[in-house]
């Protein structure tokens, strides 16, 4: 490869996914820890939630996005989304000839090794049917006790604004009540949506129990990139894009906790 193809690879961007605004609770972190990689961020609100799809659904949605993100040349493809990770990840790996980071397997992986002895994960139905979490945490540290609580509507009260409704608080109390019925020592938020919630959930628990993997998942991303000699080191102002699937406005209000979107998204 000449040497301007490098260059060119170096400064293509990094695309970023999810079902809706949940993939920016790590697209935020990935602005701060890496702020000179272009990136475009595809929020599929028309398909959410995610977590109540069958893997024939899934598959098809992330094909369709990391087909868009091949138009667009990335370098890269960060799978903001636990489900997509959890379920579609193993089978579309090799379909594609740029580099894709699951959230999920990355995450489970790195919290395997902090000797936690009682773990409990939230996640969407779709990932703790999968036991995604467990699988990889018991794999790498087979005495873990996991406990697995699926929260089938905690993405659709984000999406939808309802986060300061009465039915969001009490079903957030609902599923923490049956949590701590485990003893966990710490709790995986293992839905990108969920750090949207740590406001309540750390009303009946310490904000420390929480596990949000965005940051870990973004160092470990950043560790391989360097060792890929994948870094864009162009010097250039950076450039990001949105794009959703369906309901460009709601994206846009909805995303404002994590990342303000400045211009609205076009619809693909
Ligand atoms: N935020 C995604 C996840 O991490 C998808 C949630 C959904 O659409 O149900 O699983």
């Amino acid at each position: 490869m000449k040497y301007t193809d490098i260059d060119k690879i170096k400064n293509s961007p990094i695309g970023f996914f999810d079902s809706g605004v949940g993939g920016l609770s790590v697209y935020s972190k990935f602005k701060k820890i890496l702020p000179n990689e272009n990136t475009i961020y595809y929020g599929d609100l028309k398909n959410m939630p995610y977590g109540n799809k069958s893997k024939e659904e899934l598959l098809g949605c992330s094909r369709r996005i990391l087909n868009f993100f091949k138009g667009k040349e990335v370098k890269a493809v960060v799978i903001a989304c636990n489900t997509s990770s959890a379920i579609a990840y193993e089978t579309i790996k090799n379909e594609y000839d740029f580099k894709i980071y699951p959230i999920t397997q990355t995450c489970a992986k790195t919290i395997s090794g902090m000797n936690i002895k009682n773990i409990g994960v939230f996640a969407t139905l779709a990932t703790i049917n999968s036991h995604a979490y467990k699988k990889v945490l018991q794999k790498y540290n087979a005495e873990t006790e996991v406990s697995e609580i699926p929260c089938q509507n905690w993405t659709s009260y984000i999406e939808n604004g309802m986060i300061n409704t009465t039915e969001c608080y009490e079903d957030v109390k609902d599923k923490m009540k049956k949590m701590l019925e485990n003893n966990p020592d710490k709790i995986i938020l293992g839905c990108t949506h969920y750090p949207y919630l740590l406001d309540i959930l750390s009303q009946f628990a310490p904000k420390d129990m929480f596990i949000d993997p965005a940051e870990m998942f973004v160092e470990y991303i950043k560790k391989d990139l360097t060792q890929l000699d994948l870094l864009n080191l162009s010097g250039k102002e950076e450039t990001e894009e949105f794009y959703v699937s369906a309901n460009p406005n709601e994206f846009v209000r909805n995303a404002k906790m994590f990342y303000e979107v400045k211009t609205l998204p076009a619809i693909v």
